[in-house]
């Protein structure tokens, strides 16, 4: 861990409660040291993908994925005209990855598995060694360095043969997703105990095959989103039920699926129909995945499936866009989970359509039938889609613990969170962004009870960010994309986060802006 003397802190800590007030730039931040602590049992850590940082997309025998494919098939898709060749080249970096990591002092680090790395082709009759060599010698490094590997199997990086016949709306797609996370849980179950097995199946689907707006962007709305959903849900039961019975009396591990939600709020919480809105909201674009898998009855939520099925309906279709899950399947959803792995950016607010709205029809936004607005007022710092409402956070995680009892016995891990920014490594806005948001983390513990026992700083390192390719940076480390050792340097936030993770409390004032610094010398 650095040396606390690194950065300007304060040396009072103050253990009261904190001041509100308004720093420049920034959304609602305070001062001095938390009231609250983050209780001992509270894992942090950080996250990556495979397809975001590790470049060598064609070395030590890798097969292509999707976004390998459509990015070289479709060179100017990426905002930057940029793709994955190369990204963050943590497939050569990656002890030094694991220096940082450890600089942070983090006990977990969130990572992704790239299928084509390991089945070129995606099926188990060809295993590729070089690549099963990289993730056992990264888990071995981080398991020596007391680090706890927290794997996904799925981040979106499809081996193309499999997207060529479809991706997740071939039902046959499952019985290859298992045999792909047998292999895995097989290689490398005596050093990864966390494992999640899909991340983000909403965003996926909807922006990869209802929309045009991620790789391979089939744009199949009303249909494709719903397949890839129900299929994605199905996949992630198979692999789990299948963990539970042949490796986990070993192993010991623990699997989830990994969820991402922004928060619907009410655009005017004194009008019903806006209430009603921001629910149908949740219901439609989180329900819909958490509901067959942490509620009681199981299955997709009753909202979701009326309102699919009378849409279906009334635009002429036999059978609903939304397709059933058989008993079976639901019993296995049900339960599928040991803790819920949740990603959480951004805040919207909701309330039904005024005018004629410009959904692609039929579409799951037209099924759900909500206007979702921003508040101007909200500070944005990067993507034009992350106005920064810190509350939201809180609200989120209440929501879940209202819908879901299975929360009060399994915890809720916050998986992703984290800023976007145009660059440099004097990230005040990132730090601010961080104090705030697990400051909203800790009322939601201590305050409303909330089960919260682990958050992953979204992410280590700047990363490709899908399509806006390098155009955004999210990371705690800068990296130099122009430079050939893809140079990383911590930012403030790296620093932040670090004694965040040491003191197990926040302190708002760590990390100074040089004006708040101005103000004390010329005090
Ligand atoms: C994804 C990440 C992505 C992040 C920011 C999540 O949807 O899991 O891969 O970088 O959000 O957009």
């Amino acid at each position: 861990m650095w040396s606390s003397s690194v950065v300007a802190r304060n040396t009072a800590v103050l253990l009261t409660l904190s001041l509100l007030k308004l720093s420049k730039g920034s959304s609602v931040v305070k001062s001095g040291v938390s009231n609250y602590s983050f209780p001992d049992d509270f894992i942090f850590g950080v996250g990556t993908s495979a397809f975001q940082i590790e470049g060598g997309w064609n070395e030590g025998g890798k097969g292509e994925s999707i976004w390998d494919t459509y990015l070289h098939k479709h060179p100017t898709f990426t905002y930057d005209h940029s793709n994955g060749d190369v990204a963050a080249d943590s497939y050569h970096h990656y002890m030094e990855d694991i220096e940082m990591i450890k600089n942070l002092g983090v006990q977990a680090y969130r990572m992704s598995i790239s299928w084509p790395r390991i089945l070129p082709n995606g099926t188990d009759n060809n295993i590729n060694q070089e690549g099963v060599k990289y993730y056992r010698t990264i888990f071995e490094e981080l398991v020596k360095a007391n680090i706890t590997p927290v794997v996904t199997l799925f981040h979106w990086d499809m081996p193309t043969p499999f997207m060529d016949l479809g991706g997740w709306t071939n039902a046959k797609v499952i019985d290859y997703f298992e045999d792909y996370a047998r292999v895995a849980f097989s290689l490398y179950g005596d050093l990864v105990k966390m494992w999640l097995t899909i991340n983000e199946p909403k965003e996926n689907c909807i922006t990869s095959y209802g929309l045009d707006i991620s790789a391979p962007a089939l744009n199949l709305h009303g249909l494709g989103e719903y397949l890839c959903t129900h299929n994605s849900l199905l996949a992630h039961a198979r692999v789990y039920r299948m963990y539970e019975k042949e490796f986990k009396p070993d192993q010991k591990g623990k699997l989830s699926i990994v969820l991402d939600a922004s928060m619907g709020l009410p655009k005017d919480p004194n009008k019903p129909e806006d209430v009603e809105a921001a629910e149908n909201y949740l219901q439609m674009h989180l329900g819909m995945f958490a509901h067959p898998i942490f509620s009681e009855e199981g299955d997709y939520p009753r909202i979701v499936r009326e309102k699919v099925n009378n849409m279906s309906r009334l635009q002429g279709y036999s059978r609903s866009r939304l397709p059933y899950f058989t008993d079976e399947e639901i019993t296995a959803l049900r339960g599928s989970a040991d803790f819920f792995a949740l990603n959480h950016y951004i805040t919207e607010l909701m309330s039904p359509p005024t005018m004629e709205p410009n959904w692609k029809v039929p579409s799951i936004n037209q099924d759900t039938g909500v206007k979702m607005e921003t508040d101007p007022l909200w500070p944005m710092f990067g993507a034009e889609w992350q106005h920064v409402y810190p509350p939201g956070f809180r609200k989120l995680f209440n929501w879940l613990q209202n819908n879901y009892q299975i929360l009060k016995k399994i915890p809720i891990i916050v998986t992703e969170n984290g800023m976007t920014d145009f660059g440099g490594t004097k990230d005040y806005d990132r730090v601010d962004y961080y104090n705030d948001f697990l400051y909203q983390l800790l009322l939601a513990i201590h305050e409303d009870g909330c089960n919260v026992k682990g958050y992953f700083a979204w992410s280590l390192m700047d990363v490709l960010e899908w399509t806006a390719g390098y155009t955004y940076t999210f990371g705690l480390y800068s990296v130099d994309f122009n430079s050939p050792n893809r140079t990383r340097t911590p930012k403030l936030s790296a620093y932040n986060y670090a004694n965040i993770v040491r003191t197990r409390r926040i302190g708002f004032d760590y990390i100074k802006r040089p004006e708040d610094l101005n103000t004390i010398t010329s005090k």
